[in-house]
């Protein structure tokens, strides 16, 4: 099994059977279905982003489809994916109660990159899906899908958590040098892929929570421009395809450092930017 099926199939029980109506019910009393946490995010910057009208979305971790339905009622055409049945039928119900149309689909987004698709995307969002696809080899693959999928001038903006000291790590299972948290499985079942004994007991990767820096070099090692990285822990992006020949992350150091954006150079000069960004 996937280490990230269980915890989100067992998490959407629980809002099924609670009548939430999106996953951060579960920590914390939202405020309603219209308030989800990037909002305040995605308001700042959509206009900045100066999508065209109709800009076709694709959301991958929707979950009960708050971002979607936020984007769907301003008029783009939203297609919206995630692992779990039971999210994508409370977020059917959530959209029709409020007239909207969103392409709602059950979907792995670490399987997207093994599948061909002629849709191409203005916007591709990840609204703290992120932090839960831990694995390098399913983070390089939602990249490559994000990369296939989005047009040339398309953005790819991002909200995940990262690391945060204040967190308060157990230094047995959280690893510093990756950023990947692990929890131990609940039977001992080392049958979840990346299964890993720790203590003498099963974990599973559960979160990679990657410094602000380190979550930088990561996307621009994966093919991508960072226009700008901002919220409390540098976990606010907003990236767009770099030109046919990115820049290892090493590279530029001062990127690494999480300093200055990227200044325009040769064939990336013009790749699409939003106001203010250089
Ligand atoms: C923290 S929740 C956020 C949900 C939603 N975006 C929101 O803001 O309410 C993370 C979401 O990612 C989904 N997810 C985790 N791994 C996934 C995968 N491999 N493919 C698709 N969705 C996944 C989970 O089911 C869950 O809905």
């Amino acid at each position: 099994m996937r280490y990230y099926q269980a915890e989100h199939e067992a998490a959407y029980r629980r809002i099924r059977q609670a009548g939430h109506t999106q996953w951060n019910d579960l920590f914390e009393a939202s405020g309603g279905f219209e308030q989800f946490p990037n909002r305040p995010f995605l308001e700042r910057i959509l206009p900045e982003l100066e999508l065209p009208a109709a800009a076709e979305v694709l959301e991958y971790g929707c979950g009960t489809g708050p971002a979607a339905c936020f984007l769907a009622a301003r008029g783009f055409r939203v297609h919206a994916i995630d692992l779990i049945p039971d999210a994508i039928m409370i977020a059917r119900r959530l959209a029709a109660e409020r007239g909207l149309e969103v392409d709602f689909e059950v979907q792995d987004v670490c399987a997207l990159a093994a599948e061909s698709s002629a849709r191409r995307y203005d916007l591709v969002l990840d609204s703290f899906c992120l932090q839960s696809i831990v694995l390098d080899e399913d983070r390089r693959a939602v990249f490559a899908a994000v990369r296939d999928r989005l047009k040339p001038t398309g953005y790819y903006v991002i909200s995940t958590a990262t690391h945060d000291p204040d967190r308060g790590y157990d230094p047995g299972t959280y690893d510093v040098a990756t950023g990947i948290n692990y929890q131990e499985l609940p039977e001992g079942d080392a049958t979840v892929d990346g299964a890993t004994m720790i203590n003498g007991r099963w974990h599973q990767p559960h979160r990679r929570h990657l410094t602000a820096p380190a979550l930088r070099a990561e996307l621009i090692s994966a093919g991508f421009r960072v226009l700008r990285q901002e919220g409390q822990q540098g976990g606010d992006l907003i990236c767009v395809p770099a030109g046919p020949f990115p820049e290892p992350a090493e590279a530029c150091p001062e990127l690494v450092e999480g300093g200055k954006p990227e200044s325009p150079s040769g064939s990336e000069a013009d790749q699409p930017r939003i106001r203010g960004a250089d």
